[in-house]
């Protein structure tokens, strides 16, 4: 059954959200980079090929649905912070934005009376309680740090072992 202009529709709109995520998540990469925290620089890399995977998942169920995939201009992201604490609480932030929009994007589906899409829907339910849990944690332990220098690298350090895999698929 193809899909119905307003799933459609919704569906476009949250590939443009996601794709602004990923170069969000890069220019905080770009930022932590240029401090010297090379492991956060490598995590929000991983963050940024995590939300490309998650735009092109969309793109291909909606050519599935034999839809059309509209692509939009990506607005400007923001390219400084006060401090590597502020990237993570805005991470944590942003996904619970992104969150909202999934459920709105579910709310749109389910009056469509799309199971297809409700379905496909519930994988990025799923996938925003662990983007939310992973940048609390990070949260939370940055304020432990506080002002330890010591501790941040160490913490640093342990952030470079992130690596990036493709749970789309
Ligand atoms: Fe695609 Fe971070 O949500």
């Amino acid at each position: 059954m193809k899909i119905s202009p307003s799933v459609q529709d919704v569906l476009n709109k949250q590939i443009n959200a996601e794709f602004w995520s990923a170069y969000m998540y890069l220019a905080m990469a770009n930022w932590c980079e240029e401090q010297g925290l090379r492991g956060f620089a490598n995590w929000l890399r991983v963050q940024y090929h995590e939300e490309n995977s998650h735009a092109l998942k969309f793109v291909n169920y909606i050519h599935e649905r034999q839809g059309e995939v509209k692509l939009q201009p990506i607005e400007a992201v923001p390219l400084t912070w006060k401090s590597v604490l502020e990237v993570m609480e805005k991470t944590y932030e942003h996904e619970c934005k992104v969150t909202e929009m999934i459920y709105n994007c579910v709310n749109v589906a389910e009056a469509e009376k799309d199971r297809a899409t409700v379905n496909l829907l519930q994988w990025y339910v799923d996938e925003q309680v662990e983007e939310e849990a992973n940048a609390d944690e990070i949260v939370t332990n940055l304020r432990f740090i506080g002002e330890s220098k010591g501790a941040l690298m160490q913490y640093d350090h342990v952030l470079k072992g992130r690596s990036f895999k493709d749970e789309t698929k």
